[in-house]
């Protein structure tokens, strides 16, 4: 622990149980912040425990963020805790790269509820705080499908792509508030969402397509601290002035 300059912060994290938010809690907790992080899994016991040990301070919510009661009680949480409030919409649920043809109600339905719906109602239950305070951050976890038609299946480009209207709404109206909204799109990450996944499960027609241009050119994964990184810095006072900002951050994928 050697920053401290997250000192009077209280991060919300969701899924931060695994990959990129497991390791934005891990580099929060290191700066000082009280780290409030929900996941689904019980891996989100073992990143509180291993904050602890390291001399950080987190509590951990199970559950799923889909479920309006997990939300109340994960923001009610935060805001015992004191100090300034910040959010980290991470949790997310891959959809095998499959096109609308094969895309049944069920995946469609808790792609949307996980990957876009969830993120507005965390939204929605934390700004009352962050109005009253006048200061907060949010940080949503978008993807390169958040900016282009042919990186993921369609329902989760379909979520991906309205969370930046989300951003953008949220960080225009409440920018007066002192709120600052803003998106990363990771390209391909180094974590468990894809592992084991396999593009021709569910479409044998397209499911490759997606995920081709990157695996044939020479854009390598991101380890989650480098999508980390610029969470952090986007919830920082550094970044005062970043506010409905939607950012790649897909080692140049997205260039191409
Ligand atoms: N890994 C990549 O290549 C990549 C690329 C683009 C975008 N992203 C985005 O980054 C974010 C983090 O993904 P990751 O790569 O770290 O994946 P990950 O699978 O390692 O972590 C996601 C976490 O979210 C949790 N989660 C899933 N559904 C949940 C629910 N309903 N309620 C609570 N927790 C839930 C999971 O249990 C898991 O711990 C996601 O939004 C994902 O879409 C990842």
């Amino acid at each position: 622990m050697t920053h401290n300059d997250f000192d009077g912060f209280t991060v919300i994290i969701t899924g931060a149980g695994s990959g990129i938010g497991r390791a934005t809690a891990l580099e929060l907790a290191a700066r000082g912040a009280y780290v409030v992080a929900c996941d689904i899994a019980d891996t989100v016991e073992t990143l509180v425990d291993d904050i602890t040990a390291l001399g950080g301070q987190a509590k951990a919510i199970r559950g799923d963020i889909t479920n309006q009661g997990i939300i109340d009680a994960t923001v009610e949480r935060a805001i015992d805790l004191g100090g300034t409030l910040c959010l980290v919409n991470n949790a997310g649920v891959m959809d095998n790269f499959a096109g609308a043809a094969y895309v049944d109600d069920a995946t469609l339905e808790r792609s949307l509820a996980v990957n876009l719906v969830a993120p507005f109602k965390m939204i929605r239950a934390v700004l009352p705080h962050m109005r009253e305070a006048k200061r907060g951050a949010i940080v949503n976890l978008g993807a390169e499908a958040s900016f282009r038609g042919g990186a993921s299946g369609v329902a989760d480009t379909m979520a991906k792509h309205g969370l930046v209207g989300l951003t953008r709404n949220t960080a225009y109206i409440y920018a007066k508030d002192g709120i600052r909204v803003n998106l990363i799109g990771p390209g391909s990450a180094s974590t468990n969402l894809a592992s084991g996944f396999d593009p021709f499960s569910i479409d044998p027609d397209h499911g490759m397509d997606a995920i081709t241009p990157v695996h044939q050119s020479s854009i390598r994964s991101a380890q989650p601290e480098e999508l980390a990184r610029v969470i952090v810095f986007l919830l920082s006072d550094a970044a005062s002035y970043v506010n409905g900002a939607v950012i790649p951050v897909d080692g140049g994928w997205l260039a191409g």
